[in-house]
């Protein structure tokens, strides 16, 4: 690791969460954009998908609760209709852009259900390419799929080898990464189960970094909470969850690794939100790292869902998306009470 490179990602880390701060992760490939707006009813166009993205940026007092933004390749050359980049908006705000790199998880030859995230040949052009465009911080996903007899030995390790050499990648140009390995909410299983998963995933891929040499104090990890699968008829209180997660954190993740930021994964924004604060509120003084989010849906479903591609409605969908922040952001505090809600 370079010296000066060392000093450039721990003042990033600093940056983005100052004062309290979390993620936007609004770096929704175009695929999954359009998914989204499909069950919106919204026309799954590069035009609407880009006045989602400057209604999402030009949100009013967005900067209050979020620190940095994770931008997708479409978005990051995007600009307003008056043609300012999304990049200008979001730093003239304070907000740091982000770039998600990994070029998506894709079926794994030879392991039926699951899958491996791509995206590592010419990522060291393309990460040149997108700091000269703004970007500070990394994103990429690799997917677990829980199920009968998955995941696999072989699919943890495939994905987890290739986050590490995506993180010294990122770490050789300056560019934070957040390291996300996911452990997805779909299935019927209990929250042991996942717990058990996904303690086996942080400690391969921990071990993976040390492997390839990843400054821990240069990266972001960005994991699943520890809950029961969202088919399973046996849900958890919100305390047993915020345990169980940290429970599992505590034992896998190093504690040199300054922040943890979470994906929502699919729960729902009030659900979210009361997990993180109970994480916070319930275990202040037993967290050798910061604690907060990095949601997608958790962030942004309720305005895309007023939004529905209409101008007239822009003003209420973006208070909306101030308004999770804004109690995604006193979560991480541990002082969501619901009270904005
Ligand atoms: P969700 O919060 O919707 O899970 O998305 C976070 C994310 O960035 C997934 O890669």
């Amino acid at each position: 690791m370079i010296k000066m490179n060392k000093q450039i990602l721990k003042d990033t880390i600093q940056q983005l969460f100052v004062g309290g701060k979390g993620l936007l992760a609004m770096d929704e490939s175009n695929g999954t954009c359009n998914k989204r707006f499909a069950a919106a009813g919204i026309p799954q166009t590069i035009e609407m998908r880009r006045s989602y993205r400057e209604l999402i940026v030009t949100t009013p007092g967005l900067n209050e609760s979020i620190g940095g933004a994770i931008l997708y390749d479409e978005t990051i050359r995007q600009q307003t209709k008056d043609s300012v980049l999304f990049t200008d908006v979001l730093l003239n705000a304070g907000i740091i852009p982000g770039i998600k790199v990994d070029t998506g998880a894709k079926p794994m030859v030879g392991f039926p259900n699951e899958k491996i995230t791509e995206g590592l040949d010419g990522l060291r052009e393309r990460l040149e390419e997108y700091k000269t465009m703004g970007a500070r911080f990394a994103k990429w996903r690799g997917v677990i799929t829980m199920g009968n007899g998955i995941p696999t030995t072989a699919c943890i390790r495939a994905n987890v080898h290739a986050l590490a050499r995506y993180a010294a990648l990122c770490q050789e140009a300056g560019i934070v990464p957040i390291v996300e390995p996911e452990v997805l909410m779909t299935g019927n299983h209990s929250m042991q189960q996942c717990y058990d998963v996904t303690e086996q995933v942080l400690k391969t891929l921990f071990y993976q970094l040390y492997q390839y040499k990843i400054d821990l104090e240069g990266m972001i990890l960005k994991p699943n909470m520890v809950i029961a699968g969202a088919e399973s008829a046996a849900q958890n209180t919100i305390d047993e969850v915020a345990e169980a997660t940290v429970n599992c954190l505590r034992s896998s993740v190093p504690a040199t690794m300054p922040a943890i930021a979470f994906l929502s994964g699919g729960q729902s924004p009030e659900d979210a939100a009361a997990h993180l604060n109970a994480i916070n509120k319930n275990f202040k003084n037993h967290l050798p790292w910061i604690v907060t989010f990095s949601f997608a849906r958790a962030i942004q479903q309720p305005a895309l869902d007023k939004w529905k591609g209409a101008e007239a409605n822009i003003e209420e969908a973006q208070k909306l998306l101030y308004r999770r922040a804004k109690s995604d952001a006193a979560a991480r505090h541990g002082e969501y009470i619901a009270l904005l809600e």
